[in-house]
């Protein structure tokens, strides 16, 4: 009998759009600190270092085992001279020093804070850390104008830090569905990005529109937009009409990754509604949107508990229930106690009284969400567009322009070499178009 350790090898394809990637990660060490890296190299506008980090840190996410030794990493693509460094030093001291310095460099974390502001991108962050801004207060207390979107990112900042449930997507979803139907019915509303590759929660909620007449949905995003107002479920919103035939670069070939779709960025506000027992005459029998509208949650009051888990648990503050379809089918139901102080990389900071009014016991929560329509000949580009992860996304481009002398965009799949347009009508056409073997959303999380 043999002593001899049988050395697991691994091995991958080097396109990320070619590996199946699911959430179960082996190997989250790892990848957590090329996450960093990549992160800080975004920050600092170094977009070449920012992707072979995310490379090198989804490669490591398709492994079907922890990784545990270098040798097993011979056979991998993607991990450059500088990954693999970082790489060796969390496999022999548990982890690694650059991740860690970077982590708790001053640049880092103020960066971090600035960019958590809705509006605000690595360029205006570095600009105002040169000026010396290295928090929200130093930010207030600057003078400096801030635009509609940063403004709003700073009334909303605690909210839309905090990450968004699968619940609340699906109650954002609802709402998102009545909205739609209201001004278009027939319209077809699909949730996009993170949540449609199966996470459980994400930094916003994105959805794709269209109707399955071609020509419907056009003008739609307005009359959406109005109505959510009108219904007071918007806090902020940006509308960018279509631009798509205006351009002159082309279909297929867009300027940038940028799209050209009827586009709302918004951010919604989201009762928390978790009371059954409810105030202020809503009936029991109101539908989930219109309790959604009229219910006023008593945060603190106990006598306004009753029906709703378990009354003993309350706290003074919201009662954080578990979604309980069986007995509780409202999607409203989970609550996010929220503070008045923002932990950002395990660093308090207490926000002033202006941003109070977002945080602590309020009945409801802000949360950032993406609206897209598209053209029902353009849905299939715009959901795999769409679907994310960022990364997958980028290495389908590549691996379109690189290997098959195609050029993809969310609208549009063009074939350089017979000068023409491919169509597609399913997500799964379009990795036919490309030659790739179809990967479900549930495997894009690279
Ligand atoms: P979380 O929101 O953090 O859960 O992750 P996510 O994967 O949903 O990310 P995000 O909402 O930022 O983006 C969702 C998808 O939309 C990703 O695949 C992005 O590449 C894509 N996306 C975001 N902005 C644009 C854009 O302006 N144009 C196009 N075409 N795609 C975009
Ligand atoms: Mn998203
Ligand atoms: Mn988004």
């Amino acid at each position: 009998q043999s002593n001899k350790v049988e050395v697991v090898v691994f091995s991958a394809p080097s396109y990320a759009c070619k590996r199946r990637t699911t959430l179960k990660n082996h190997n989250t060490l790892l990848t957590e600190a090329l996450s960093i890296l990549a992160e800080s190299a975004e920050l600092n506008e170094d977009e070449g270092r920012g992707v072979a980090f995310r490379r090198a840190a989804a490669v490591l996410k398709c492994l079907p085992k922890a990784v545990s030794s270098m040798e097993q990493l011979r056979g991998l693509p993607c991990l450059g001279d500088h990954s693999m460094r970082v790489i060796k030093d969390i496999l022999e001291n548990g982890a690694s020093s650059e991740a860690e310095s970077t982590k708790q460099s001053e640049r880092f974390k103020a960066l971090k804070v600035l960019t958590g502001i809705f509006g605000v991108g690595a360029k205006t962050a570095d600009r105002w850390f040169r000026e010396g801004i290295h928090s929200l207060s130093q930010l207030q207390e600057s003078g400096h104008t801030l635009n509609q979107a940063q403004q709003a990112g700073l009334q909303f900042y605690d909210d839309i830090n905090l990450p968004v449930s699968k619940t609340e997507a699906d109650a954002i979803s609802e709402i998102v569905e009545k909205a739609v139907h209201a001004v278009l019915p027939g319209a077809e509303i699909t949730l996009t990005g993170g949540f449609r590759r199966g996470k459980l929660t994400g930094h916003d909620v994105d959805f794709l529109i269209t109707h399955p007449e071609e020509g419907k949905e056009e003008g739609l995003m307005p009359k959406v937009v109005s109505w959510l107002e009108s219904q007071g479920f918007l806090l902020y919103q940006k509308t960018t009409r279509n631009s798509y035939l205006e351009s002159k670069d082309g279909p297929g070939r867009p300027a940038s990754n940028m799209d050209r779709f009827e586009r709302c960025l918004s951010i919604f506000k989201l009762t928390k509604d978790r009371c059954v027992g409810q105030k202020q005459g809503t009936k029991q029998s109101a539908t989930p949107i219109e309790s959604h509208v009229k219910t006023v949650c008593s945060l603190g009051d106990p006598t306004q508990a009753k029906g709703e888990g378990n009354s003993e648990s309350l706290t003074g503050s919201c009662q954080k229930t578990e979604p309980n379809p069986q007995s509780h089918p409202h999607p409203l139901s989970q609550i996010h106690p929220s503070n008045l102080t923002l932990n950002v990389l395990g660093q308090e900071k207490s926000l002033d009284v202006d941003q109070a009014q977002t945080s602590g016991h309020k009945p409801w929560r802000a949360v950032r969400v993406d609206l897209v329509v598209s053209p029902v000949s353009q849905f299939a580009f715009a959901l795999l567009g769409w679907t994310g992860s960022k990364l997958f996304e980028r290495e389908l481009r590549r691996w379109a322009g690189h290997e098959k002398a195609m050029s993809l965009s969310s609208h549009a799949l063009y074939d350089n070499k017979q000068s023409r347009y491919l169509r597609a009508s399913s997500e799964e056409e379009i990795f036919a178009h490309l030659g790739l073997e179809y990967i479900p959303p549930t495997e894009r999380n690279a």
